[in-house]
């Protein structure tokens, strides 16, 4: 496995299948973008079937063990199971989604490989709903959900964005996965790196609070050393594991980090909340791939902590990193084809 100088192992890789979505989440940076008429073949700028396997062949040979796929909407690929069936078999394989394509497909992506799923879900009633994700889709979100649990990818983790608009459906959300078998509830701390409106962002911290007071127990796990609430649900017949995940600022996660990124149009992504670490895949070659993977990994550098440093209370760009050329096509080595 691949380690970075700072002694994080990359374990898994994080592919973004298409910046394409039918949603318009007020929160996402990806605005809603492109053609959504539903699945199709990848676009232009998209890497092709071919491009994604060869890259996650690659991955392997490195021993990454999970691969997540993501979008945009990666439902949005119509081969998508083809992708999950020529995953390496030893890795796991996972994906992000908005859940509005699974009805219908969440069986055959399962007997593609598909292992684990997120469904974003930011809200439990129709209303607010549509007011966050800018969609009517509410009701096959819910039938989507559904359909995963049958296929067996139970359980099944909602992705909910906690930030003002959201905040004050915590509970009801933590009721719903505590009274629904097979549910798992993820809290994600908004990101206003991403999209900027700072005045959305919440006190993560009231939420871990609120959470600890109403669980029945808490396990705090090694990655990232996340913490995992047990709570009963309010008429108390069931109960529901929540998480939260709170990157923002946190000098701990970032030392917890095992994943490299890649974009939809093939670059390699060292950070999530950086852009000046890019280097593209393009039409390489399994050696150039592999290189090129090497280097980006030799490259990750903690975002909080190291590249962002926190001086009289403030994060400020490390002086270090300010004069950092991105990578460009003649930092990448050429290779043998293979
Ligand atoms: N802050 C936090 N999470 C975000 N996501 C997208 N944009 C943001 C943001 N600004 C997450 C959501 C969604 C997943 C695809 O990405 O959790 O479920
Ligand atoms: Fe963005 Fe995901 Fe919402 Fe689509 S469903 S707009 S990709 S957050």
């Amino acid at each position: 496995m691949l380690t970075d100088d700072y002694g994080r192992e990359v374990s898994q890789v994080r592919v973004s299948l298409t910046d394409r979505c039918n949603f318009d989440c007020v929160y996402c940076h990806n605005e809603g973008l492109g053609d959504t008429r539903g699945p199709m073949a990848a676009r232009d700028h998209e890497m092709d079937t071919d491009d994604v396997v060869r890259f996650l062949e690659v991955a392997r040979e490195f021993d990454v063990e999970a691969v997540k796929f993501t979008g945009g909407e990666p439902m949005l690929r119509g081969d998508l199971a083809e992708i999950i069936r020529r995953t390496p078999d030893a890795m796991e394989v996972s994906m992000t989604t908005n859940g509005t394509f699974l009805p219908g497909r969440a069986e055959g992506l399962v007997e593609a490989g598909l292992d684990r799923v997120n469904v974003s879900q930011d809200a439990i009633d129709q209303e607010s709903f549509a007011e966050i994700t800018k969609s009517g889709a509410y009701e096959q979100v819910i039938e989507g959900v559904e359909a995963a649990l049958s296929a067996g990818l139970d359980p099944v983790k909602l992705n909910m964005v906690v930030f003002e608009p959201t905040a004050g459906y915590v509970p009801e959300m933590v009721d719903h996965v505590a009274a629904n078998d097979g549910l798992r509830l993820q809290l994600i701390e908004y990101m206003p790196e991403l999209v900027g409106r700072p005045e959305w962002g919440i006190d993560i911290q009231r939420v871990h609070d609120w959470l600890a007071e109403q669980a029945d127990r808490i396990e705090t796990r090694e990655m990232h050393d996340r913490k995992r609430y047990w709570i009963s649900a309010d008429d108390g017949d069931g109960e529901g594991m929540v998480e939260i995940v709170d990157p923002v600022e946190n000098t701990d996660f970032c030392d917890n980090c095992h994943r490299v990124r890649v974009t939809h149009d093939g670059k390699l992504k060292g950070c999530l909340n950086r852009t000046d670490d890019l280097r593209p895949m393009g039409e390489m070659t399994k050696a150039e791939i592999r290189e090129t993977f090497r280097e980006t990994v030799a490259n990750r550098v903690p975002y909080y902590g190291e590249y962002m440093i926190e001086e009289d209370g403030e994060w400020v760009l490390n002086e270090a990193y300010i004069d950092r050329e991105p990578a460009t096509e003649s930092t990448m080595l050429a290779g043998d084809d293979d």
